[in-house]
């Protein structure tokens, strides 16, 4: 793996948008869906700011792309504002010209019954197209990547995963306190994320300077699945300065 980092992460979010506006059109050129894992949360909502405002100013067209979201918590209602069908509409697809039938966010309210085989149909659906061109990914504190808490397994695919304590009291301060947040959620595995042709891991703040220093310095474990991106061919950590201040 490879870091970059920046003063701002701002000039990073640009940089990062710019890559992927760039591979947008090359598949474009060549008559292919661009085929994007994307990531909700604090982290990537700059870049999301930028691709829209690269599609509005400079006509950057999303008719090619089709997405996939690495989680969704469940149960959760997609018209409920905590949910990251919601963040996606709000942040990137409503002011875009993707197509509808090209969004994929996994669905939190699948009956139980339902789960595991939607999980396979999830999974299977990423496979249909060739794999993930490009997955954009943040890092929670325990090490998680989609929701891949510590445990996961490195060739885990998509499934439901019971939440971290420490991710659910991150998520309070959304949700109006930790009572409200959702046990559980459906992620894309490590494996899942492993099989994208290009990763990039977005880190910002001083919250995150100790996750990012064992995920790139610290020993290969299920104990911090972030670690696993280490024996990924393509993958760049792009960084701000807080959230690098702890490599050595
Ligand atoms: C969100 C996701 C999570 C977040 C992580 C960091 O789709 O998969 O892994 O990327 O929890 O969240 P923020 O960016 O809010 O610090």
């Amino acid at each position: 793996i490879h870091n970059v980092i920046f003063e701002s992460s701002q000039e990073a979010s640009l940089m990062v948008a710019r890559e992927i506006a760039n591979l947008i059109q090359r598949k474009n050129e060549l008559n292919e869906p661009c085929v994007l894992g994307l990531a909700t949360g604090s982290s990537p909502i700059k870049v999301y700011e930028e691709l829209v405002r690269m599609h509005k100013e400079e006509r950057l067209s999303f008719a090619n792309v089709v997405t996939f979201n690495l989680d969704e918590y469940y149960p959760m209602d997609e018209n409920d504002i905590q949910s990251y069908y919601h963040f996606m509409h709000e942040h990137l697809f409503h002011h875009v010209d993707i197509h509808p039938e090209n969004i994929n966010i996994p669905n939190g309210q699948v009956s139980a019954e339902e789960l595991q085989q939607y999980c396979i149909d999830y999974e299977m659906k990423i496979k249909s197209y060739g794999g993930l061109d490009f997955q954009l990914l943040g890092i929670g504190r325990t090490g998680h990547i989609g929701f891949n808490e510590p445990g996961s397994h490195v060739n885990s695919g998509t499934r439901s995963i019971t939440l971290d304590h420490l991710t659910r009291i991150d998520a309070a301060s959304s949700f109006l306190g930790i009572d409200n947040v959702p046990r559980k959620a459906i992620t894309m595995g490590i494996g899942t994320v492993r099989n994208a042709k290009r990763i990039v891991l977005l880190g910002w703040g001083i919250s995150k300077a100790g996750i990012i220093k064992k995920t790139i310095e610290g020993e290969v474990s299920s104990q911090v699945p972030a670690t696993y991106l280490q024996e990924h061919h393509n993958t760049t950590f792009v960084l701000d300065t807080e959230a690098s201040s702890e490599l050595t």
